[in-house]
């Protein structure tokens, strides 16, 4: 073999960086440039996993083996994150325990508080959590041990400490004194308490604990795809969050709420609704909040449970401007372009009622969906494999070197 042979799965490297292998060095599969190409890898299974299951065709969704709905009607977030981690129910005794570990770890240390209040105002909260939870890692020794308990360890450390950051950055943002957690507190009560400063009423701690359970977690989306890419080289849980955290901001997935919302805002009255639906799909634009690359055929499940906790905290302010608006939404788009809402539509309008800031909307996906992230890094250690697709090369070929001068 000529050139520098990669160990990641016999392709070779010429010196001008372009792979090639043939049929017969392939083990007779066909050469790279023969074979389908799945686009942004649709469709293509490239593990097993014993962490949730997502049905496109029936639009179900169960974490552990237990529906959606079940988890969105009795479980707390707390009791969900033990099930994802440890992949049973906790006790009554364990529960209690294990919250009492995840409020102990809410505080945040002086070096990150330093690292965050020198971070320019500028600065967007998923920048700032990103930057905030690579320096982590300095006050936690890797000591390259990737063993499940000193992972759940490290992700006690991030769940719990998310919410302080995001909230705390947000204050540093306004010119506030950081707000300090309260450990009598439920992780999503207190993630109210830090942002406003009082306890939230049952009902808003209620919505806010629902709205993170239901998107705790989602199989191999993209940012816990990229998460388990990390993992699966062997670098460390704070490293492959740091890179989950970087995938979720994008409008395509995480990015859709706050878009939501925004344009909530804009169209401002249900009678507005038909004509901005209208004119925004004539311009081909993509309407947030809807659609999505598994829930093709029937509706994303987590849906519905958002919208009924919408219309419920609307009873509760006895102001049901905003679930009107977002079913008439809902309904034109399904009619137009028969795209259903997926979990950041409904979404956006119950964070909106807590009291959420706009700009807040996307690291509260991100402190929603770190147990997820974190399950799946354990999962990739306990059954790792490098993960390294191929592509089909179609740039310039067989082209010859001229020295500088003669260019
Ligand atoms: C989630 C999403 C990226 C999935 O994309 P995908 O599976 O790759 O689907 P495609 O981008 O191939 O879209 C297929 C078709 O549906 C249309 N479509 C998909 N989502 C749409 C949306 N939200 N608004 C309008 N049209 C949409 C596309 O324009 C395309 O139409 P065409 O065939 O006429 O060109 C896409 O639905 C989207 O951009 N949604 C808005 C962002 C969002 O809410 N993200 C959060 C996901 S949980």
């Amino acid at each position: 073999m000529s050139g520098n042979a990669e160990a990641d799965g016999g392709v070779e490297t010429t010196a001008r960086g372009i792979e090639t292998q043939t049929a017969s060095e392939n083990g007779g599969a066909p050469s790279v440039n023969a074979r389908p190409i799945a686009e942004g890898l649709a469709g293509v299974v490239i593990a097993q996993s014993e962490i949730c299951e997502v049905n496109g065709e029936r639009g179900t969704l169960s974490y552990r083996g237990y529906d959606i709905g079940e988890l969105a009607c009795h479980a707390t977030f707390e009791e969900t994150v033990y099930l994802l981690w440890y992949g049973e129910l906790p006790t009554e005794n364990a529960l209690r325990t294990f919250s009492a570990n995840l409020a102990a770890e809410r505080e945040i240390e002086e070096t990150i508080w330093r690292i965050l209040t020198a971070l320019p105002c500028s600065v967007e909260p998923m920048d700032a959590l990103r930057t905030a939870v690579s320096a982590l890692s300095c006050s936690d020794a890797d000591d390259g041990d990737r063993c499940l308990n000193s992972n759940i360890e490290k992700a006690t450390r991030l769940v719990a400490k998310f919410p302080t950051i995001v909230a705390n950055y947000y204050h540093h943002r306004q010119g506030e004194p950081p707000i300090h957690p309260d450990p009598t507190l439920s992780h999503a009560a207190n993630f109210l308490h830090m942002l406003h400063g009082e306890h939230p009423t049952d009902m808003a701690a209620r919505a806010m604990d629902m709205t993170m359970l239901l998107m705790a977690e989602h199989g191999f989306n993209a940012s816990t795809f990229a998460a388990r890419v990390t993992a699966a080289t062997l670098s460390d849980i704070y490293s492959a969050i740091t890179t989950a955290i970087g995938t979720l901001k994008g409008p395509l997935h995480g990015g859709a709420n706050r878009r939501a919302m925004k344009m909530m805002l804009d169209i401002g009255d249900v009678d507005q609704v038909v004509p901005y639906i209208e004119e925004a799909l004539a311009r081909k634009e993509r309407i947030m909040g809807f659609g999505h690359r598994v829930y093709k055929s029937a509706p994303d499940p987590r849906s519905a449970y958002l919208r009924g906790r919408l219309y419920e905290l609307c009873a509760e302010r006895g102001d049901f401007h905003l679930y009107e608006l977002a079913t008439a939404i809902a309904e034109t788009v399904e009619a137009k372009k028969g795209l259903y809402p997926n979990v950041d539509f409904y979404a956006a309008p119950l964070l909106y009622l807590l009291g959420i800031p706009l700009d807040l909307f996307v690291a509260v996906f991100a402190i929603s969906r770190i147990p997820g992230w974190s399950t799946h890094v354990m999962e990739q250690y306990a059954r790792n494999r490098l993960i390294r697709p191929l592509s089909a090369y179609v740039g310039p070929k067989d082209r010859t070197y001229h020295p500088r001068h003669e260019r």
